[in-house]
């Protein structure tokens, strides 16, 4: 499991990244506490970074992501890792992409977690820490008239503010979050890794969101998948018609021609009929004829016949 936490400054990504160590036993990279240990211990690297993050700006991508290549190759990091604070830019997500192609072990999941400017900034106004074993409380939520110590250690130290927790600097730190590291919610979006949680209600909430948010498929991939199903629905509904219009009434038979046929004869057959009656009538003509020359024929013959005496 390879796991970028997105969110701006005061969204919980450090608070649910232990959670998620403890329930997925994979390690929590934070550029940020990376950075705020070589501060503390002086390095060059510390000291190159000091600055920058006292303003609230980011630090020079060449040093983070030299950090993250040394860190990333780590042995406890090759089981898989919470990514938190990092990527922070275009650049680095795009190095980042390049150093985990090199190896074949490309991301599997990039959660957001969004929460309103009002709760980030109270959040982070609140915040305290323990300076010696880094556990993070709120003034908002530790129990009324708690005495602002460590629970944790047996020396109960008095916990701290962060330097860059003051409220000029919280305000630009919610700028740079904006302008530089919000354009990795479409970059990631794009490549199908996104998932897009409220981290807005109470830690365990949150907690169980993420959680469900990795078992669920990216946002990319939910759009797809939901926009073929989509499809699919629209061609079985296009051919559905198709099987209506086959159990369709039976159209009305056309009047038959041979009835119109029988009324009115074809011309064809009405002349010929004409003919055959013309030729019955001649035909009745000859005949009469015929036989008035018989008859006559005949009383020729019986006058002819006939005793003298009668003349
Ligand atoms: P970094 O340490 O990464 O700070 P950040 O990103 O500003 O984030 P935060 O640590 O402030 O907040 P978080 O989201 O972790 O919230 P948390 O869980 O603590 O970076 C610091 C600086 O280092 C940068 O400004 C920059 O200069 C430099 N830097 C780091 N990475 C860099 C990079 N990649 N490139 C360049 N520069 C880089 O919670 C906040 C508070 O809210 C806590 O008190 C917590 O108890 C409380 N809380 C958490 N969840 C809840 C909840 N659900 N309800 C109520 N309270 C909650």
């Amino acid at each position: 499991m390879r796991i970028v936490l997105l969110g701006a400054p005061g969204s919980g990504k450090g608070t649910q990244s232990q959670r998620l160590v403890q329930r997925f036993g994979i390690p929590q990279i934070s550029t940020g506490d990376l950075l705020r240990s070589a501060v503390k211990r002086g390095t060059p690297l510390g000291i190159a970074a000091k600055d920058a993050m006292q303003a609230g700006k980011l630090v020079d991508d060449s040093i983070v992501l030299g950090m993250i290549r040394e860190r990333l190759a780590q042995p406890d990091a090759a089981a898989g890792y919470i990514l938190d604070g990092f990527p922070r830019n275009l650049a680095q997500a795009n190095a980042l992409d390049a150093m985990l192609t090199e190896v074949g072990q490309p991301l599997t999941a990039v959660v957001l977690m969004e929460v309103d400017n009002v709760e980030l900034t109270r959040r982070i106004a609140g915040r305290r820490s323990c300076p010696n074993c880094g556990t993070v409380y709120n003034i908002y939520s530790m129990t009324l008239g708690s005495d602002l110590r460590c629970t944790n250690c047996a020396e109960r130290p008095e916990l701290v503010q962060r330097p860059d927790d003051n409220e000029e600097t919280v305000v630009h730190r919610l700028r740079v979050y904006d302008e530089q590291t919000r354009p990795l919610v479409n970059y990631y979006r794009a490549k199908g890794l996104l998932r897009t949680i409220n981290a807005q209600a109470d830690v365990d909430a949150v907690t169980a969101a993420l959680v469900s948010a990795l078992s669920q498929p990216a946002e990319g991939r939910a759009a797809a998948k939901a926009k073929k199903k989509a499809k699919a629905k629209k061609k079985a509904a296009t051919k559905a018609p198709a099987k209506r219009s086959a159990a369709k009434p039976k159209p009305k038979p056309k009047p038959k021609k041979k009835a119109a046929a029988k009324q009115r004869p074809a011309k064809g057959k009405a002349k010929k009929a004409k003919r055959a009656a013309k030729k019955k009538v001649a035909g009745k003509k000859v005949a009469k004829k015929k036989a008035a020359k018989k008859k006559a024929a005949k009383k020729k013959v019986s006058r002819r016949a006939r005793p003298a005496r009668h003349r």
